[in-house]
């Protein structure tokens, strides 16, 4: 397709942007010795699975379907090739994890299949599945993890993304660990960050040594999760590189990191058409065809502001704003719920309508999360190839009134 082919709203995923991104995790994995894991919920646009997993040690799930979505797709394009040929070391299988808070259990002996490694939230979970997974891990087709709670916020203001905020049910806690590891117990998992730079990991992997020391002499392996803004401009990378080298150094397992948002930060945007302007009491609302609710939750879960191409600043909708060059102007959907406002932005110049508008880092916690209400269509996905490729915008899905149906 060319560009003025592309219909609204649409994601745009640009595959130089998840190079560019793919190209300093590889570096982080090389000069660090970890093994680095996309985390599927962040994004699963499986489409781009082949070219993530060259760079990439395998993938993470939050449950079996992401399992089975890595199963079947992330597997490096040379395997895809038909020559049957392993070069260069590149083809060998990816690492397939899988943690979720409690596993169904007509669901483990698929997971044990499929999966390489599987972490328990809790002891019962552990041994309630116990019969199914000893046999896989005995054979040394699957290792076990337990996922621990290190009781140590480093975040404020999130307090949904922040698994160690008061009430949480994930991980455990230290004082509702055995003395010794259960058997078969070769791993530890902590998640504790949000678009986080690299001294809060050293922080809560420092207040880990303290607090569960006498595990990590126990295990070979660790993942210490995601929220790692590793391809972020100002991630301070050599900072990372040394803390994994030392803690390997230290201790001599293996360190896994479960990035998401780092894998394809910045590598997408959500075109959309202004529908309409209607006057709404203060500054001009835009009605647009794409939507925060159904297209962009984090808007209205975390909240924020996504970034919006030319706009000069924006702010929340429920945020104070006057003054300054430009005009301001609401952003907002065409659902029927009154909160579905995407921001308020000053931009240079009043829009139009049939204008299209581009909001960026549309690639991450967007299309994992869609969804129909109201009806609303869902947005084409496209994959943007480098300039000089012929078919510079790849349709990989377009969606209809069918998959709204089918889902109710
Ligand atoms: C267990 C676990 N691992 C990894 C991630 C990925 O985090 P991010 O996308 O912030 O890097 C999450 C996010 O919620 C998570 O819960």
């Amino acid at each position: 397709m060319n560009r003025n082919e592309l219909r609204t709203p649409s994601y745009i995923v640009q595959e130089g942007a998840l190079k560019h991104n793919l190209e300093i995790l590889k570096k982080v994995r090389e000069e660090s010795g970890c093994k680095i894991l996309l985390a599927q919920k962040a994004f699963s646009m499986y489409r781009t699975y082949p070219l993530i997993a060259e760079y990439l040690d395998g993938t993470t799930a939050s449950g079996i379907f992401e399992a089975k979505l890595a199963d079947e797709e992330f597997k490096p394009s040379c395997e895809n090739d038909n020559t049957g040929k392993e070069n260069s070391g590149t083809c060998e299988k990816r690492e397939n994890h899988v943690f979720e808070p409690a596993f169904h259990v007509d669901e483990m002996k698929e997971l044990c299949e499929i999966c390489s490694h599987i972490y328990f939230n809790s002891i019962s979970q552990l041994e309630l599945h116990r019969p199914v997974w000893e046999p896989y891990q005995k054979a040394g087709k699957v290792k076990i993890a337990l996922r621990i709670n290190p009781e140590f916020s480093t975040q404020e203001g999130h307090e949904i993304y922040d698994p160690c905020s008061r009430g949480s049910r994930l991980g455990i806690r230290k004082a509702n660990l055995p003395e010794k590891l259960p058997e078969g117990v070769t791993g530890l998992h902590f998640h504790t960050m949000c678009e986080q730079n690299v001294q809060p990991l050293i922080e809560t992997f420092r207040h880990v040594e303290e607090n569960f020391p006498k595990y990590l002499k126990q295990i070979s392996w660790i993942n210490m999760g995601g929220g790692h803004h590793i391809t972020r401009d100002d991630y301070e990378v050599d900072k990372l590189v040394s803390f994994l080298k030392d803690v390997k150094e230290r201790y001599g397992f293996d360190i896994y990191l479960e990035p998401g948002e780092a894998i394809a930060l910045n590598a997408g945007t959500l075109i959309t058409i202004v529908m309409d302007i209607v006057d709404s009491d203060d500054i001009p609302t835009l009605i647009l065809d794409a939507s925060a609710s159904c297209h962009m939750p984090d808007v209205i879960e975390m909240p924020y502001t996504p970034p919006l191409e030319g706009a000069i600043e924006s702010k929340l909708g429920c945020e104070p704003f006057e003054g300054g060059d430009g005009i301001w102007v609401r952003l907002a959907s065409r659902t029927c719920l009154a909160g579905d406002i995407i921001g308020i932005y000053r931009v240079p110049e009043m829009p139009e309508v049939g204008d299209v508008l581009t909001f960026t880092d549309m690639a991450i916690y967007s299309m994992v999360k869609n969804n129909t209400f109201n009806g609303m269509p869902l947005p084409d996905i496209v994959l943007e190839k480098d300039e000089n490729s012929e078919d510079r915008y790849e349709l990989v899905k377009r969606f209809g009134y069918e998959d709204f149906k089918e889902r109710l």
